[in-house]
């Protein structure tokens, strides 16, 4: 069967489970149990709690609390530094440490603020152990820090390079015979995807009057993907990067009309200023322009010269995570959160199976389906109630004269239905032999009140205060929670499921017990990225916001973190700190399990005012080190130092 040492492996293979195959040699016994037990959750999957042959625990040693200006991992592991903000994607100009590269140059370069990231295999050449391409979100810019003097003047050419700093990297990566790594220089791979390359607009919204705009009369061609955050792949090897934040670019005068304050628009966006070189931000000139934001990308990132699309079937809204499951037919599920207060955790259900005999058929496969959004009803049960035009209350009268007008106003579609309102939904792991499902909820300090989102889609974003309920249970919900669901049947496109809360999180040193969570082991609190590797153990990495980064009820937690828990014992343990004023994402594993990716995002971040360069660089020189440097977000390739499986 697989040899250890031929790492090559088919790009456009399978999901979950030839990822299984390329493990540790001296695990296969344990393997042929998770094999078979893979096969038995083709049947009937089982909750993670009753597979018991399945060796998920932590076997490292935990790093303590960190405060200082560097990474840690365990002892018997490395981290190396692969790709910072203004490395080049292949050939182009190397970084400006004074940040005084053009818009131009950027566009080659690395953008800012790493975030969600993929890791799709090459087959290997001779003398490499391994090839691939690494896609990495590029989430949003500290223009402080991204332009020689900030935001001090603001021009044109700034607008451009901000944009030019969003978006994507595509870069290839080789593993050499030292087993470290590096990135491949030139690539034809090597690409950038910015918040103003054309991607086409797909699906049931794809040309609806709401999308067109006076650039494209035809609402089928957008310019750019922004506020990238989480990600997602695909069975058929493509790429799925999420827009987020859109609220933060767009602006409209005050008080916006009701479906664009449901969507967070206000009069300054968060900062940006875009709109002032680039009117298609400015909603009162171009009013349709933000109805194209918001959705989930499909890029392939083996062809670099592909059209990315946006995927209109999967919905609008603050986008954090596309997590695929297989279901019992074929059938592809995909997980996904709308990361803001109160709003709503969701999945799409593609109306054709995925047939990998067929690439062809996969092409269009997620324009066609069904998105549902989560009812977690009371005592451990739950729901998932499709968003169709003409169902549920999703009629004309309503304001849905369509499906586009559904997935245009996805989130007033969720008020409609009776959605539940959760504590931020962040990301989203399937587990890859029992397919229960985990989802970060990072905080929420508007839960605790009386008021729930308007069934009639008036209430603004993080207008409402809903009280406590099972899956949210905690007022004013500082450190976040993991919950966790099995769809009935444990088929991935079930209409109802049971979930319960896997862990609480907060601090066991707090004197208030509703602060002290009931994690078994380290203390971590806002839970964001979230990935199982082929074992099962869950990978949980922390966003503490830098306001409150050890400060207060967080100063036990020290900087932020990735934690390693077994689903089935509820063991956390610590394995990497951050530098200062970092936040950690992004993990993902190469095939064979024994290199795990993760980002480091927005070293030296500031709580204040983001146009001034100074006050990154006084908080962190990560990671070039030197007095003054620019702090810069970048890509960690994590090895154990005697080659082995990370985690075990
Ligand atoms: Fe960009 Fe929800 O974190
Ligand atoms: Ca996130
Ligand atoms: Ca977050």
């Amino acid at each position: 069967m697989f040899d250890p040492d031929d790492l090559s492996t088919n790009p456009s293979a399978g999901p979950a489970f030839p990822d299984l195959l390329a493990v540790d040699a001296g695990r296969r016994r344990l393997l042929g149990t998770a094999l078979g037990a893979a096969a038995l959750a083709f049947l009937g999957r089982v909750p993670v709690a009753r597979a018991a042959s399945f060796d998920a625990a932590p076997g490292f040693e935990s790093v303590p609390v960190a405060a200082d200006d560097a990474v840690h991992v365990p002892p018997g592991y490395s981290a190396q530094l692969l790709f910072a903000w203004g490395d080049p994607v292949s050939d182009g100009p190397a970084f400006s440490p004074d940040a005084s590269q053009s818009a131009e140059v950027q566009a080659l370069q690395a953008g800012m603020h790493h975030d969600g990231m993929h890791y799709f295999p090459l087959p290997a050449r001779k003398g490499d152990r391994a090839r691939g391409l690494l896609a990495i979100n590029h989430e949003y810019t500290d223009d402080g820090l991204l332009h020689p003097d900030g935001m001090k003047t603001w021009t044109a050419a700034k607008v451009r390079k901000a944009q030019a700093a969003h978006g994507v990297s595509v870069i290839e990566v080789r593993q050499r015979a030292d087993h470290g790594w590096e990135v491949v220089r030139p690539s034809r791979y090597g690409r950038r995807i910015t918040a103003y390359t054309p991607m086409r607009i797909a699906g049931p919204a794809a040309g609806h009057a709401r999308m067109r705009t006076a650039a494209d009369p035809e609402g089928r061609l957008a310019l750019g993907t922004l506020n990238n955050c989480a990600n997602g792949h695909t069975p058929w090897g493509t790429y799925l990067t999420c827009e987020e934040n859109i609220q933060a670019y767009f602006v409209h005068a005050s008080p916006a009309p009701a479906d664009l304050a449901r969507y967070g628009i206000t009069e300054r966006g968060f900062g940006y200023r875009w709109h002032e070189f680039d009117e298609r931000f400015d909603v009162r000139r171009h009013p349709n322009e933000v109805n194209r934001f918001g959705w989930v990308v499909e890029i392939d990132p083996f062809d670099p010269a592909s059209v990315p699309v946006k995927r209109t079937a999967l919905g609008r809204f603050s986008h954090e995570s596309a997590t695929h499951a297989v279901a019992s037919d074929g059938r592809i599920v995909v997980y996904m959160g709308d990361d803001q207060r109160n709003e709503y955790l969701y999945k799409f259900v593609s109306r054709d199976p995925y047939d990998p005999q067929q690439p062809e058929r996969t092409r269009d496969l997620l324009d066609h389906g069904t998105l549902y959004v989560a009812r977690f009803e009371a005592g451990g049960s739950g729901q998932w109630i499709a968003l169709v035009h003409g169902e549920n209350g999703l009629t004309a009268d309503h304001g849905f004269g369509s499906q586009a007008e559904v997935l245009i106003r996805t989130r007033q579609a969720g008020d409609r239905v009776g959605a539940t309102m959760m504590d931020r939904p962040e990301w989203i792991a399937v587990h890859p032999v029992t397919g229960e499902v985990y989802c970060t909820l990072t905080n929420n300090n508007r839960r605790g009140g009386a008021t729930a989102n308007a069934a009639d889609g008036t209430t603004p974003l993080a207008g409402a205060q809903p009280p406590v309920d099972g899956a949210n249970p905690r007022a004013n919900n500082a450190f976040g929670h993991i919950v966790r669901w099995r769809e009935a049947g444990g088929d991935a496109a079930a209409t109802s499921f049971e979930w319960d809360v896997f862990v609480q999180c907060g601090d066991p040193a707090l004197a208030d017990a509703a602060k002290r969570g009931d994690i078994r082991g380290d203390a971590f609190g806002n839970p964001d990225g979230l990935a199982f590797d082929a074992y099962g153990r869950l990978w949980i990495a922390t966003d503490i916001s830098p306001t409150s980064l050890n400060k207060g009820d967080f100063a036990g937690l020290g900087n932020n973190a990735l934690l390693c828990a077994d689903p089935v014992s509820g063991e956390v343990r610590r394995f990497l700190t951050g530098p200062r004023g970092s936040e950690i994402t992004g993990p993902c594993f190469s095939p064979d399990g024994r290199t795990l990716f993760v980002n480091i995002q927005h070293p030296g971040e500031n709580p204040g005012e983001r146009n001034d360069p100074d006050r990154p660089k006084a908080i962190s020189a990560w990671p070039d080190g030197a007095a003054g440097s620019r702090p810069r977000s970048a890509t960690l390739a994590i090895r154990r130092t005697d080659g082995g499986v990370v985690g075990t």
